[in-house]
């Protein structure tokens, strides 16, 4: 066997594992809100893109009847079962609509409803067991499968995928530029944790290694998603030519810098740690992703919108210390990996600090949404 599963070079940050006052799972409620509001979206998308008698088609000559979804950057749930459940039922839906239509040819109305299988994918470090303990608790109408590995490399057989789903996991970077961290370089990114406010070849290198990562996602989902099979990808993102610093992803990326810096001075941490420590994470515009996908070529753009997933929030949830303790269940890991774990309860209880003085900014100062839906379907090359 060709070594084609190999994971993929990547680093790994998994999110707050199990299900204490950190935890993911008890602080993700803003994603779970893009869920929600992704839903419909989800609907839409599959009742106007996904052309069903062609995917079902394949199973009228095939043993297997198996519609597979994975869910990539899936997490410890419980958001990815809400979605697996959305995109479900939309499909479910768009077949019994197409049953009930009247058809000249052996299309879907002759074959009998899919059995559906799910796949989790995460980083091998992601809490596994926690996600698979509570869906063992949980009824559910697809059988299911765990995918470790970064899906930055190729995790799944060809042509062995109908839908793939991803949300909020693709700003995530594999690995950090080199140049961030070298002091002769332009792009060293000194006093700095983020590309928010810093110099432009930081911003470069960071999207460079942004444009390399979204190349290798693209390139091996064309080789596993079936012709015709939909890709939904669910992103944090800036409106174009509008920067970071201008959204609410900004100012707090900024503020955690500060809040390090401020650390180093009094002596908590040096001021090197602080230099060599970059957060891995990527905030793309429509028009960037509009290239890149382009130049990957094997993908029809279907849907690309820019959407407000805190529309269904209610405004009294998003306080200093909700967003303080969304950011501590993604971020705690990655940061304790490099300072250690003694600063933790003082750099987040400054963070929540910082938060209430700064309140105002944690409103987006555009219009526009700060949330990408992109819906490409895989082309017959
Ligand atoms: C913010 S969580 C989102 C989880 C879930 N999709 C949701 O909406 O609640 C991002 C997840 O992406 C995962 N992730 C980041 N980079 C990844 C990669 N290269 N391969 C697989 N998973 C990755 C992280 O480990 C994390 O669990």
């Amino acid at each position: 066997m060709s070594n084609i599963c190999k994971d993929a070079v990547t680093e790994s940050h998994p999110m707050n594992g199990g299900d204490g006052t950190y935890s993911y799972t008890k602080n993700s409620y803003f994603q779970k809100s893009a869920t929600n509001v992704a839903r419909c979206m989800i609907h839409n998308a599959v009742a106007d893109k996904l052309d069903i008698s062609q995917l079902f088609s394949n199973f009228a000559t095939s043993s297997s009847n198996t519609f597979r979804i994975a869910d990539l950057g899936c997490s410890i749930g419980p958001n990815t079962f809400t979605a697996m459940q959305n995109v479900q039922e939309a499909i479910q839906h768009k077949y019994r609509l197409s049953q009930s239509r009247p058809h000249n040819s052996s299309s879907s109305s002759s074959l009998a409803m899919p059995e559906f299988q799910v796949f989790f994918n995460d980083h091998v470090t992601n809490d596994f067991n926690t996600l698979f303990s509570s869906l063992a608790a949980s009824e559910r109408p697809y059988f299911t499968a765990g995918v470790p590995g970064s899906f930055h490399g190729r995790l799944f057989p060809s042509s062995s995928l109908h839908f793939v789903h991803s949300s909020l996991a693709l700003h995530w970077l594999s690995t950090m530029p080199k140049e961030l961290v070298d002091e002769n370089s332009p792009a060293w990114n000194r006093s700095k944790v983020h590309y928010t406010n810093a110099p432009n070849e930081v911003y470069k290198a960071y999207e460079a290694q942004f444009g390399r990562d979204m190349a290798q996602f693209l390139e091996a989902r064309a080789i596993e998603l079936v012709v015709g099979g939909l890709m939904v990808l669910i992103m944090p993102a800036v409106p174009n030519n509008v920067p970071l610093s201008q959204m609410p992803l900004g100012v707090i990326y900024g503020l955690l810098g500060c809040v390090l810096m401020d650390l180093s001075k009094e002596g908590f941490i040096s001021e090197s740690e602080v230099d060599s420590f970059n957060l891995p994470v990527y905030v793309v515009s429509p028009k960037e992703m509009i290239g890149i996908i382009e130049r990957n070529g094997c993908f029809s753009i279907e849907i690309i919108e820019l959407y407000k997933p805190m529309s269904s929030v209610n405004n009294g949830e998003i306080t200093p210390l909700t967003v303080t303790m969304h950011l501590r269940a993604a971020m705690e890991g990655i940061i304790i990996k490099h300072f250690g774990t003694e600063i933790i309860d003082e750099l987040f209880h400054r963070i929540h600090k910082k938060m209430e003085e700064l309140s105002n900014q944690l409103q987006p100062r555009t219009k526009e949404g700060t949330q990408l839906f992109l819906v490409l379907k895989r082309k017959s090359s």
